[in-house]
């Protein structure tokens, strides 16, 4: 039912698209780790990264490997006509004429819309400025949903920064849709902006809190995320805040025993180093849940499934 849509925001999707997502990705699991198949044989995927990227750049790459396409990408845009002076737009439609499903990573918010409209082939969002990163949204949902089984009456909480952090903006929206309890935790400055909280107010009441601390015993879930340095107008500004949360063993012992700590990666200092050898540490299998959930986006968007 994807064949041959775009998916740039997890408004995108419908509840049910997403679960037909996890059900693909369950059984991708295999081939992911196997030899891989060659459902996309003779199929190309362009990647097009203006910012930088380890785990999304590689995990679709990897993903159309293992289905038995192709990948055509550069390795920095300085190499691309974009520093030419090429627009998107001119980049997108030379592009679309050489792959069958873009991948864009941009720092401009609505970039990936943008390409979208130049694009007769799907155009799949990697994170587009501050704005959505809805296939990260799909893998940390994935996860969620491997590991406890539901959304309905889980108590979430998004800490860190929920500002400029676009992982989070998509994951709120999607889980407030799905029926869990939010709660956003951010240091003073970087509250969750105006207008998705307006929108996932509609559907839940998100509970906003400045100290982890006060919430921590009600928590199934931590997604914590990275300061997005970046992003920051001012980097004395940035300097103020950087640091003043982390996720440690003593912090650990507040929470509850099967609580579950997830964050897209990178991490900076947000999780000490000592919690990946606890059970609650589930940022590497969500990292790796990456591949078979782009892998079934892949063979979806391509009509392949
Ligand atoms: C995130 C991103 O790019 O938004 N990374 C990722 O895709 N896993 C989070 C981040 O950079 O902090």
């Amino acid at each position: 039912m994807l064949s041959g849509k775009d998916i740039i925001s997890i408004r995108d999707l419908t509840k049910d698209e997403i679960f037909e997502i996890f059900s693909v990705a369950k059984e991708m699991i295999p081939v992911a780790k196997g030899k891989g198949i060659d459902i996309l044989k003779g199929r190309i995927l362009a990647t097009l990264f203006f910012e930088p990227s380890t785990r999304t750049k590689f995990s679709f790459e990897s993903a159309m490997y293992k289905l038995g396409g192709n990948v055509i990408t550069f390795f920095d845009p300085k190499y691309s006509s974009v520093s030419k002076g090429e627009t998107l737009a001119d980049t997108i439609r030379m592009v679309d004429s050489y792959a069958d499903v873009i991948v864009i990573r941009h720092s401009y918010e609505g970039a990936a819309r943008l390409a979208s409209k130049f694009a007769d082939h799907p155009v799949i969002n990697a994170g587009d400025g501050a704005g959505q990163h809805p296939t990260q949204t799909l893998l940390d949902l994935f996860t969620i949903w491997s590991n406890l089984g539901k959304f309905e009456g889980l108590n979430i909480g998004l800490l860190g920064d929920l500002k400029y952090g676009r992982t989070v903006h998509s994951l709120a929206l999607a889980l407030s849709d799905l029926g869990s309890n939010i709660y956003l935790i951010s240091p003073k400055g970087l509250e969750m902006p105006e207008h998705i909280m307006r929108e996932i107010s509609l559907k839940t009441k998100p509970r906003v809190h400045n100290n982890l601390m006060d919430v921590i015993q009600e928590l199934d879930v931590i997604y914590t995320t990275r300061i997005q340095k970046e992003r920051f107008p001012d980097i004395n500004e940035y300097m103020k805040i950087a640091g003043s949360y982390r996720i440690d063993l003593d912090i650990l012992e507040h929470g509850k025993k099967d609580l579950i700590i997830m964050h897209p990666l990178p991490r900076v200092d947000e999780i000490a180093p000592e919690v990946d050898y606890t059970p609650h540490a589930k940022y590497f299998e969500q990292a790796f849940n990456g591949l078979p959930i782009r892998m079934a986006i892949l063979s979806m968007v391509l009509g392949e499934r």
